[in-house]
């Protein structure tokens, strides 16, 4: 399987730095297949801020010449949105909701990532109905799960864990779960500069996959992943992926990681 990696934008880019940077990492895959004359042998996702997304779609999507979508030219790159409201349409102020991120080609979109857990007090309840929306609408969800600080060891961690992917799977069928990728992202991890060590991230991919019946599915490891330490994590066991913050962010810093796959 090839290694899967998320670039999660969060709220670091304008709209301008957002469709430069979709561009120059448009411009690298296509090299790279041109020179290979082979698809890229990483899937890459990338995720913008709402209001990037638009622009940035008609930067990695296939153009539609005269009404007819032309067949993509493959550039490896998909379309991700950090969050959404489980709702089509509707009466939800400030919301994004299935419906436009369908229109615009979002194929991925982050649940339950914790800066929404901590900063918008999501719950592993409406973490749950995000997830179920996402795969009736088709989309695919990336389900973020990892203990905060005092959580940290290993007994502890697996009960925070386990309890996350308990709710957020809730009522997912055994056949959907494989359109389930699920991000293991320490919260002490993120954003901090202090990754968990590979093993650890190893281990709790391992138990994860345990908990959820070793059936097939991806798992990425996510918190302070950058261009030197990329290569550890994508060799470590278990590990199917990485979901960058920061250092996607920095065109250099994220090509440093791609080329570690
Ligand atoms: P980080 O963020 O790579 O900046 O630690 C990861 C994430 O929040 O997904």
């Amino acid at each position: 399987m090839d290694k899967l990696i998320v670039a999660n934008w969060k709220m670091y880019l304008t709209l301008r730095q957002s469709v430069a940077l979709a561009k120059r990492l448009t411009a690298y895959s296509l090299q790279l297949t041109a020179v290979s004359r082979q698809p890229l042998a990483v899937s890459i996702v990338v995720c913008p801020s709402f209001v990037a997304l638009e622009e940035v779609a008609k930067v990695v999507r296939p153009v539609r010449a005269r009404g007819r979508l032309r067949r993509p030219t493959s550039n490896g790159i998909k379309l991700g949105a950090q969050d959404v409201w489980p709702e089509a349409r509707g009466a939800f102020t400030g919301e994004v909701g299935l419906d436009d991120l369908h229109e615009l080609g979002v194929e991925y979109v982050l649940v339950g990532h914790s800066e929404r857990r901590q900063s918008q007090g999501e719950k592993d309840k409406l973490v749950n109905k995000k997830l179920l929306a996402v795969l009736k609408s088709g989309m695919r969800p990336i389900l973020c799960v990892g203990e905060p600080w005092r959580s940290k060891g290993e007994k502890w961690a697996k009960w925070y864990v386990a309890k996350q992917l308990r709710v957020g799977l809730k009522g997912v069928l055994r056949q959907d779960l494989k359109r389930v990728i699920i991000a293991y992202e320490p919260i002490w991890a993120i954003g901090t500069g202090r990754p968990a060590s590979p093993q650890d991230a190893s281990m709790m991919h391992e138990f994860i996959r345990e908990t959820l019946s070793k059936l097939s599915f991806r798992v990425l490891y996510g918190g302070s992943v950058n261009g030197e330490n990329a290569a550890a994590f994508l060799k470590a066991p278990s590990v199917d992926g990485l979901l960058v913050g920061g250092a996607s962010t920095r065109a250099e810093e994220f090509l440093k990681i791609l080329k570690s796959c």
